[in-house]
């Protein structure tokens, strides 16, 4: 079975989908390879996460990834959401084929560039080093 139960149960029923009106931060990120696009939207209330959605247009994987990516935030900390890896998405998923993986580092920046809105927004200081493989990002696969 290429894709694990996780995957196809995520991909089948994606959680969190949606726009959010009245978003605290919302980060959009594409690859220009495979032309898919993920926005994720955040609400952030005392620092914590209190409600994501996301629309994806793309493959399976991206939506599993961002789904999954959506329940793994939620309740956190803005802080703790920064350190959301695209392996942790992976390894939350079972495992993703090798061609795929491009697809959950979608998910990661999405949340980034969600943080990132967020943080400017609000004229909230931050190392840019945080976010300097977004800024350097082309969109393209990485892994
Ligand atoms: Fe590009 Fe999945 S094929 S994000």
């Amino acid at each position: 079975m290429l894709y694990s139960e996780k995957v196809m149960d995520h991909f089948q029923n994606p959680r969190n989908v949606g726009k959010m009106e009245d978003a605290s931060g919302v980060g959009e990120v594409g690859n220009a390879v495979c032309g898919d696009i993920m926005r994720m939207y955040i609400k952030v209330e005392d620092n914590i996460i209190t409600d994501v959605k996301f629309i994806t247009f793309g493959c399976g994987s991206a939506i599993a990834t961002s789904s999954i990516a959506t329940e793994m935030i939620k309740g956190h900390t803005v802080d703790e959401a920064l350190t959301l890896s695209n392996k942790a998405v992976v390894e939350a998923l079972d495992g993703l084929p090798a061609h795929k993986i491009h697809c959950s580092v979608l998910a990661e920046e999405a949340v980034k560039a969600a943080v990132k809105d967020y943080y400017d927004r609000n004229g909230i200081e931050y190392d840019p080093e945080l976010f300097k493989d977004c800024d350097n990002c082309d969109h393209c696969p990485k892994g």
